[in-house]
């Protein structure tokens, strides 16, 4: 499969988001990727239904909707009908996982789980089958321009072999610090999305690196 590219909205140009949109939207990018933080499973607070809603309006791409946010259960069919076609949630603020992943699936949204840096891929076991994408955080979870963590290479090859032996079709989503630097390697421990915020956003050519991280892609999976 060819990878996909999410270009993540958090690094725009909140004074004029219909640029940015219009950039992504005649890109060679796949997804939007909206983080959602509410302050208190995340120190930060970005935005919340309305702007996704708002953002839909803008978009010709779907959107990968990132919940960092505590009793994601309560808003999934608000996020849903703002727009969100793929919806994920944070492992650590889900007491009953398994439920949260079909409330998502029963609104008609792909249903995605995501990791903090700390949290091994593992605990996926008994739910990989019903998971459409697994997000793995490679920063922590918050913020915009961190450093990418390492350790999430290790994860992703774990992932993948889970994944492999259980023969199920979900995604890899990798998030943080992503860029044309560490871009290959994590396709090739077997990412399939890669989220981009400020590697597109602030770059020079945000259509450029789009078009750029895209085909690093086309040599790993035509090789
Ligand atoms: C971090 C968010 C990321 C963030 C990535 O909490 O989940 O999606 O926007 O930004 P960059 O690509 O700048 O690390
Ligand atoms: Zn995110």
């Amino acid at each position: 499969m060819k990878h996909l590219i999410a270009p993540s909205v958090l690094a725009a140009d909140y004074t004029n988001l219909q640029k940015d949109f219009d950039m992504v939207n005649k890109s060679e990018a796949d997804w939007y990727h909206v983080d959602v933080m509410d302050g208190r499973f995340v120190p930060n607070i970005s935005f919340g239904m309305f702007i996704v809603a708002a953002m839909k309006k803008m978009a010709t791409k779907p959107l990968d909707v990132h919940l960092m946010i505590v009793e994601p259960e309560k808003y999934i069919e608000q996020f849903r009908e703002a727009g969100a076609d793929v919806i994920s949630v944070h492992y650590e603020a889900c007491p009953h996982l398994h439920r949260t992943i079909q409330q998502i699936k029963a609104t008609g949204a792909k249903a995605g789980v995501a990791l903090n840096p700390h949290t091994p891929v593992s605990v996926l076991e008994n739910v990989i089958e019903e998971t459409d994408m697994v997000v793995l955080m490679s920063v922590n979870p918050g913020y915009g321009g961190q450093k990418f963590i390492y350790q999430t290479l290790k994860k992703v090859a774990q992932l993948k072999e889970m994944i492999t032996v259980r023969n199920t079709n979900t995604l890899i989503e990798i998030d943080g610090g992503v860029g044309l630097q560490n871009a290959e390697s994590l396709l090739k421990a077997g990412a399939d999305v890669l989220v981009a915020g400020s590697s597109v956003f602030k770059s020079e050519n945000p259509l450029d690196t789009i078009s750029r991280m895209k085909a690093i892609g086309k040599d790993v999976f035509q090789a």
